[in-house]
């Protein structure tokens, strides 16, 4: 999938052909603008997020509440978050919890993690009264009145006011009541689009042109054009011709058109299942199911039947159930109309020509089946993810008997196509349904199913497992569906199998946030400590939020696309850059002659290394140019892509680093148990939602160029630029307004890609934008480290942890960027909240062959803390004692010394571990879960609470010194800046907040513009939670200078106001300007010695998580997260409880879903959100409790504040042990080994894998293989 931030919403006239209950009038549909072809809206009204709402104008309360809620952070999500709603709101002004979630499960968001926004969303909703009832009782859940649980007010919301919308554009109305449809014809440059409007006409067309695709909604054709190079000169678009519209119920069944779109056939079958006896239905259900989690919303509205059908895809959902089912497709071509049974199409995989070139697809008839159809999907996310394996399964008994007549077994995502186990299906007749005959299947079915072996995605052994656990689950099905026919007969299944039978469904979640409420005494004008509204939430919210790529083009401005090295290690032969030169727009290509050192000359030492760049004058034209460009490459060896590789090569980055403390090895001769393990983490994606941006514009004297860019760390940038550019640094002026997303991604990378975009400015003297592309982003600009920790464990039978011996081998990958210094990280930050008397860690960081990694939320700490939280949990395993007791009684107690030998005080991270118990009543939640997992034997819940001490500090005073400049007008009017960055964390928020108690003036006052070098010279980057704690003081300096110059003037006019004062003091030529300097935090660190002073303060926190697994598919389910966090005192509650959550669900993303895949050349597989996953909707627990620990002080940073930024992203592993929680039930009622080891990510494929039984058996042949990851 395309992920955009720009969808809007389609307002035209459906006037079909139904049967069934669908209104005719006007309708409204949410799109991917990405994926939309311009002239298929002929005829049709589009509205954009502006469109919707603007400041200028009205804002629509649907942007009023997102942004109220605090539903926007970096905001670039936000437009795509407001059509989806917008859409629904026209479709339904009062919907219920279930229509709005699922119009939010195409859309996605890396900031949030969701709950603000769907808090917006509710207040829309018509509450059940038992949603209600429930949101009271979680209301009621214990706080005090010194506390607050509101982070906004509804009353202050304007009303939805439907009469109030834009009505359906008159013009079109007429156009469409009195125009005659003709066929419409497009030409662009290279392209056709031509609309015919008869069936006569298509046929005509495509006898014509039979290798031109018909294009309905794009979802097909649009991903392999811009992607994969296909094109195509002439493409046809049948969705104006009438009989492909067609709806009908027969006496039979259903005929719905192919151009029908697959949200027009989820209402008919929903009206069909309700009108129609059930008996003749069942097939209508398991259709539905699938089209439930089928894409978005956006895809389905504009996706058709006809292409899911006709595309054949392996990871087709329908045609599965539908080739199942028995479906007919009706064809057309110049030589008359045929039908054909769907499972023809494919019967010979996808190349059989069942279907001509010429033909087209009219309808399909999905007839009417008895009882036993169903359908089965896992996918690497529950909704809006391709499936890994889809099912369609169909029986048919003798009459009154459980003897099989006939059956019909059909999967996608085994091959490179549906494939149907005919064989295993013929076989079976005449068996009778038992587990004799559930064995045979199974057997039969996994060796008729052969799944290549060159699967990229290399899930081969888990399809595997699936395809026999979807059989087994039919089976059950059926066997609980035969007990309702004759329950003497059959009596059904055992009631603890029963749960498997339901799929875990996406619900509305409920959540509460917790906060300490300002003093009685604060003055109301004085904002610190309140929820106030992020600064650009509004402007977020209507789309006039300005991003790199929104700056309108410059004249003459050029486009750039980079050409990447295909190889992972390679000497380059030659560059031949001749036919890119010929391309049409093309000005010119920057290679390494122009930018040594940024770009490669003579060697790439990893694919996706920027070799050349392309100038052109559209970004379509740079990217066609791109792709001529050749390449000749010599292979060099060794190649070294893994840690193991770096390991047996010994390819290191130095220093490598080690702490130690005790004696370890005496330590390990007195204790009871030792155990050694070995725990892999895999990397993640930075996936910000704008992707790298520059535009560099040369001012054309001097050498000066404004550089535009999306960056942490402008001043570096500003470097970066000076040295390519062979200029002084006074010659760049970088600016940056707001980022859209960074989560540390946006440094090192960031500067490289504005060298390059500099250069070819000053080569060719005009404005250069160059914006990565999604794919080329993922490629090129690395992410967080995988890991590997190696462990050996002492300790005690009552649990107390005596010696701990770890090595850390982080994967830098090809440079060194920041590699060493997150190993260092990650050895300073290893002990968590514990003691460890003893204690010896090792980390190096490897040389490898892949994109460099690089800074990633929490650096290095969210993977040596998993390693130490994972043998915590072994501790736990070897001595039957539960994980809680043990993490408690090795905990810090009292004023200890970390293993560097800094002093810390852990009382409040006690304190935080005993309310978290409390507000997530864990035990009594613990008791239950037993209960539940005692009568549900395929369906298990696991709980976990984790503790957590996130030090904070940026090691070197040096490093987080920072400055502000603020002027104040003579109408009164205040200027802030400073050197932070606006990443959507609120800095500039929180920086107004700060001049505003400071000057004593309201928020209105005071306005931020933009960071600039200009302005705010040499400032560090905006990182390690620290933008708020450095800036703020330095705001707060420069605000307190002013203030000291006016104190004169209001001594002697104390009634008087601001502007008052203000006159006066430029009257008296007192200077209305001022810098504001924090020198930083003191900070060492001697690593000869091991020990130093590197953080400033500690934040603790800890989170409590429960889940339920499916131990036949290992899907799971969040049910329920409970964090306590220690933040100080809050400067804004609305935005850091957003950063707690937003960096929470990142890190189940991290630990339970982002997968990167490489292949064994080192190209990276994952390069879109269509492969690799985040948490989107669907993933975050049903319920969400946030509290900010009360009375906590922080003598260290602003206002007693902490920065917290990065520290919620590690309490995500409290769901990585909730799975492990459960899958240890799995695994202890079953009989089998009590240790094991779980890899992060712990996907639903290794969940699967660890709950073995005799289909996983089956399958890997043994109790667990290596693949699995069985110890
Ligand atoms: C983000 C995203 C998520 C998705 N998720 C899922 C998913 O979870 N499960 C799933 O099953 N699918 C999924 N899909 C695939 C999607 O369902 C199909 O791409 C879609 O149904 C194709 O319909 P279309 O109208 O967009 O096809 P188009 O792209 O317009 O056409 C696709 C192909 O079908 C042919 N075609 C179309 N209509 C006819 C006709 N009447 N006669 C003959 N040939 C025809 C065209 O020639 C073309 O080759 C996803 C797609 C995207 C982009
Ligand atoms: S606010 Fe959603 S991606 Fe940033």
């Amino acid at each position: 999938m395309i992920y955009i931030y720009f969808f809007f919403t389609l307002e035209f006239l459906w006037i079909r052909n139904l049967n069934f209950s669908l209104s005719v009038g006007d309708l409204h549909y949410s799109a991917n603008a990405c994926l939309l072809p311009i002239c298929s809206l002929y005829g049709m009204a589009v509205t954009t997020v502006e469109g919707v709402g603007s400041t200028r104008t009205r804002i629509h309360p649907v942007q009023e509440r997102l942004a109220k809620c605090h539903g926007s952070q970096c905001g670039f999500c936000t437009p795509g978050m407001v059509m989806s709603i917008y859409t629904l709101l026209r479709n339904h002004p009062e919907p219920t919890y279930e229509q709005m979630t699922a119009a939010l499960a195409g859309n996605l968001c890396r900031c949030t993690g969701y709950r603000p926004i769907l808090d917006a969303c509710k207040t829309f909703c018509k509450v059940r009264t038992s949603d209600y009832r429930r949101e009271k009782i979680l209301v009621l859940f214990s706080f005090s009145f010194k506390e607050s649980a509101r982070l906004f007010s509804p009353d202050e919301f304007q009303p939805l006011d439907p009469t109030q919308e834009f009505i359906f554009p008159p013009e079109l109305m007429r156009m469409a009541e009195n125009q005659p449809k003709r066929t419409l014809v497009f030409h662009g440059e290279r392209m056709m689009w031509i609309s015919p409007v008869t069936l006569d006409e298509l046929q005509d067309l495509k006898a014509a042109h039979p290798k031109a695709p018909l294009v309905v909604g794009n979802t097909g054709v649009g991903p392999d054009m811009k992607f994969r190079g296909v094109f195509h000169p002439i493409v046809i678009a049948p969705a104006r011709i009438p009989d492909l519209n067609v709806v009908k119920c027969m006496s039979d069944g259903l005929t719905i058109g192919a151009a029908c779109s697959l949200s027009l056939m989820k209402d008919v079958l929903r009206n069909a299942i309700l009108e129609l006896p059930e008996e003749k239905t069942k097939i209508f259900y398991a259709v539905l199911q699938q089209l439930r989690t089928l894409g978005g919303e956006q895809i389905r509205n504009v996706a058709s039947l006809g292409g899911n059908i006709i595309s054949r895809k392996s990871t087709s959902d329908l045609n599965p159930i539908l080739a199942a089912g028995n479906c007919m497709l009706n064809l057309a071509s110049q030589g008359g109309k045929r039908w054909i049974p769907l499972s023809d199409i494919f019967a010979n995989g996808v190349g059989n020509n069942a279907i001509m070139p010429e033909e087209v697809l009219v309808s399909v008839h999905i007839p009417h089946s008895r009882k036993y159809i169903s359908a089965f999907r896992q996918a690497p996310r529950r909704e809006n993810a391709l499936p890994i394996i889809s099912a369609g399964m169909r029986v048919l008994f003798e009459e009154g008997t459980d003897k099989i007549k006939d059956l019909s077994i059909f999967y996608g995502g085994a091959a490179s196509t549906t494939v149907c186990a005919k064989q295993a299906c013929q076989t079976l007749i005449g068996r009778y349904w038992n587990e004799q005959m559930l064995d045979e299947a199974s057997r039969l079915i996994l060796n008729e199913i052969i799944l290549p072996n060159s699967a990229s995605d290399g899930k081969i052994e888990y399809k595997k497992i699936l395809i026999v656990s979807f059989f087994y689950k039919f089976f059950l099905e059926v066997l609980q569906s035969l007990k309702t026919m004759d329950p003497c007969r059959y009596p059904g299944i055992p009631m603890e199998y029963e749960s498997v039978l339901e799929n875990f469904q996406t619900k509305m979640p409920q959540s509460i946030q917790i906060y300490q409420n300002v003093e009685l005494s604060q003055s109301p004008q004085d904002p610190v400590g309140r929820p106030i509204m992020h600064q650009s939430g509004i402007k977020h919210a209507t789309g006039e939020a300005v991003y790199i790529d929104d700056i309108p083009s410059v004249d003459g401005e050029l486009f750039l696309s980079v050409v990447t090295s295909s190889r992972a290690h390679a000497k380059i032969v030659s560059v031949d850059t001749s036919e890119a030169l010929k391309e049409p727009g093309v000005f010119d290509i920057i290679t390494a002659n122009d930018v040594p050192y940024m770009i490669c000359i003579s060697q790439v030492i990893c694919v996706g290394q920027i070799v050349c760049a392309v100038a052109a004058d559209s970004y379509a034209h740079a990217k066609q140019a791109a792709a001529k460009v050749k390449i000749e490459y010599e292979a060099l060896e060794p190649v070294i892509l893994t840690i193991e590789d770096a390991i047996r090569h010994n390819s290191f980055f130095e220093p490598k680093r080690k702490l130690e403390r005790g004696d370890v090895d005496k330590a390990f001769e007195t204790v009871d148990h030792i155990l050694e393990g070995e725990i892999h983490i895999g990397g993640q994606e930075h996936f910000y939602m704008e992707t790298q941006s520059v535009l560099v514009v040369p001012k054309g004297e001097d050498k000066e160029m404004d550089v535009f860019v999306s960056t942490q760390h402008p001043a570096f940038i500003q470097e970066m630029v000076a040295a390519s550019l062979g200029v002084p640094a006074n010659r760049i002026m970088c600016h940056v307004k707001r980022v859209g997303g960074a989560f540390g991604g946006k440094l090192l990378k960031a500067g490289l890609l504005a060298s390059v975009a500099s250069v070819a400015a000053n080569k060719t003297n005009r404005a250069v934008r160059l914006i990565l592309s999604r794919g080329d982003d993922m490629l090129i600009t690395g992410g967080r480290h995988p890991f590997i920790g190696k462990y050996k464990v002492g300790f005690m039978n009552d649990g107390r942890i005596r010696a701990v011996d770890v090595k850390y081998y982080i994967n830098g990958g090809c440079t060194p960027d920041e590699s060493v210094l997150v190993a260092e990280v990650s050895l300073l930050k290893m002990d968590n909240a514990y003691k460890i008397p003893n204690l010896r860690c090792w980390a190096c960081a490897c040389k490898t062959n892949l994109p460099s990694n690089t800074a990633f939320r929490g650096f290095g700490f969210p993977q040596s803390g998993l390693v130490t939280e994972t043998w915590i949990t072994e501790v736990a395993e070897k001595t039957g004692l539960s994980p809680e007791k043990v993490r408690e009684m090795n905990m810090y107690k009292e004023d200890e010394q970390t293993h560097f030998k800094q002093k810390l005080d852990p009382q409040n991270l006690i304190r935080c571990w005993n309310e978290c118990m409390e507000k997530s009543a864990y035990y009594s939640r613990k008791t239950a879960i037993e209960e539940f997992n005692k009568q549900n034997y395929w369906k298990k819940k696991g709980i976990a609470i984790v503790p957590m001490k996130f030090p904070f500090g940026l090691g070197s005073r040096y490093l987080s010194q920072a400055a502000a400049l603020v002027h104040i007008y003579t109408d009164g009017s205040v200027l802030l800046t400073h050197g932070g960055i606006e990443l959507g964390q609120g800095i500039h928020t929180k920086m107004i907040q700060v001049a505003s108690r400071e000057l004593n003036i309201p928020m209105s006052y005071i306005h931020f513009c933009e960071t600039s070098t200009t302005t705010v010279p040499n400032a560090c980057a905006s990182v390690g939670s620290a933008g708020t704690d450095v800036n703020g003081m330095a705001v707060k300096d420069a605000c307190q200078t002013l203030l000291k110059r006016l104190q004169p003037i209001i001594n002697e006019n104390p009634k008087g106001n601001w502007n008052d004062w203000i006159k006066e003091a430029f009257e008296q030529s007192v200077s209305l300007s001022a810098t504001g300097y924090f020198r930083g935090y003191d900070a060492d660190m001697d690593w000869e010695k091991g020990e130093g002073q590197p953080f400033t303060y500690f934040l603790y926190g800890t989170a409590c998580s429960e889940v339920e697994i499916n131990c036949l598919t290992g899907d799971h389910k969040n049910l329920r997260t409970d964090i306590v966090m220690d933040i100080g005192c809050s400067i804004n509650p609305a935005v850091d409880i957003g950063q707690i959550e937003g960096a929470f669900v990142q890190g189940i993303g991290l630990y339970t879903m982002e997968e990167l895949k490489y292949s064994p050349e080192g190209v990276l597989h994952t390069r879109g959100p269509d492969q690799y996953k985040i948490p989107a909707v669907c993933d975050i627990p049903e319920q969400f409790n946030v509290s900010l620990l009360s009375s906590s002080q922080n003598p260290y940073a602003i206002y007693s504040s902490k920065g917290l930024g990065e520290a919620g992203l590690f309490l995500g592993c409290s769901v990585f042990f909730a799975l492990r929680d459960a899958i240890t039930c799995v695994r202890n009622e079953r009989g089998l080994k009590k240790t094991f080891a779980l890899n992060s990510p712990l996907t639903a494929e290794q969940i699967r894998a660890a709950c073995t039984d005799d289909f996983t058996k089956m399958v890997i042949g043994r109790w667990g293989s290596d693949l699995f990851n069985y110890v």
